[in-house]
């Protein structure tokens, strides 16, 4: 056996294959609200977890009243503060037809089903997650509302959390106001909580990312379930594909190997690397990198500029990711 190239692979989806991907990723399937460890410094995250639990217990009434009459909730906070924890605790614990993904992968599915048969597939679920919730493209932020309003409309409940804003230089900078005013139609049927916290990552994490030397990249183990590119190709076939297929191209593996990294010079590649490493992250998918360090990719430039906020958040990922333990 040998290793697999990233570049080598093209992936394409059916509309059933589509379908089966909007489930958790592998870094949440057992994610609870009982493994939902609140930090006692920050009460909304403890008000967070019971919020989203009655949102799905349906019923209630006292304290919770006000989220469980409106078919929406959206989950507002900074990186590693455990929305997406809670968003697929909430998931797990919803019954019936019942759907998650991110934001890039409905619009994928609307972008290769049309609007109707897209709307069609999901009528009817129970319940809907939509991790990172982007307000970049009103045109996309437009499908999405409609397409929401014609699932709340028949009773699916939708539950949403936001993406790092774009041009969020200040770090205590929140969506949710910006989410209300772009779905307006639908404002009225969402309750948003925001949750504080520090990334929870860093309790974990500490420091930066492991650097591997091409002696110990050959030693790690040589299977199909492991990824083996310089990362220069790895960034050049990112431009090739669509976000959406970011997921596909992942699949199977347990392990990626990327070969002399360097800094980013273009910002367009450094932001698809920043999907990438979600998707790495989601999956949890250890990384082993030679060349500079992973976390120091980005340079200054773009640390400083609109979207430092993804930087700062594919670096608390990437370090946990080349921390991670390997296991095939
Ligand atoms: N309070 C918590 N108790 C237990 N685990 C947590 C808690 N908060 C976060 N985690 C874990 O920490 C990791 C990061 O949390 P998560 O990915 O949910 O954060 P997030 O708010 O979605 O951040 P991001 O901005 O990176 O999307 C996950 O593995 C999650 O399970
Ligand atoms: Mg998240």
């Amino acid at each position: 056996m040998s290793r697999i190239h990233l570049v080598e692979r093209r992936p394409s989806l059916t509309t059933a294959q589509m379908l089966k991907h909007l489930v958790p990723p592998r870094q949440f399937t057992s994610a609870s609200f009982e493994s939902f460890e609140p930090d006692a410094n920050f009460p909304s995250q403890t008000a967070a977890r019971d919020t989203a639990r009655a949102f799905v217990a349906g019923g209630g009434g006292g304290l919770f009243r006000k989220s469980t009459q409106r078919p929406g909730l959206y989950l507002d906070g900074g990186f590693g503060v455990g929305k997406t924890h809670l968003l697929a605790a909430t998931w797990h614990r919803a019954s019936g037809r019942k759907y998650f993904g991110t934001f890039i992968e409905y619009t994928a599915l609307v972008g290769a089903l049309g609007y109707a048969e897209a709307a069609t597939a999901l009528a009817g679920a129970s319940f809907i997650a939509i991790d990172e919730f982007e307000l970049d493209d009103p045109g996309d932020t437009m499908m999405m509302t409609r397409l929401l309003g014609d699932l709340m409309e028949k009773g699916t409940k939708v539950m949403a959390t936001s993406n790092t804003p774009p041009n969020a230089l200040g770090e205590g900078r929140f969506a949710a106001a910006d989410f209300l005013r772009e779905i307006h139609a639908l404002s009225d049927r969402f309750v948003t909580l925001r949750i504080d916290g520090v990334d929870y990552r860093h309790r974990e994490n500490e420091g930066r990312a492991d650097v591997a030397t091409d002696v110990e990249l050959v030693a790690l183990p040589t299977t199909e379930a492991v990824s083996d590119d310089l990362f220069r190709d790895v960034i050049g076939h990112l431009a090739t594909l669509h976000p959406s297929k970011y997921v596909p191209l992942l699949a199977g593996i347990s392990l990626a190997i990327w070969r002399d990294v360097v800094a980013f010079t273009d910002q367009n590649d450094a932001l698809r690397f920043v999907a990438l490493v979600d998707r790495l992250y989601d999956a949890d998918i250890p990384i082993r990198a030679s060349g500079v360090a992973v976390d120091e990719v980005f340079p200054d430039d773009m640390l400083s500029g609109g979207f430092r906020k993804k930087y700062l958040r594919a670096q608390s990922r990437l370090v946990a990711l080349t921390h991670r333990e390997i296991s095939l």
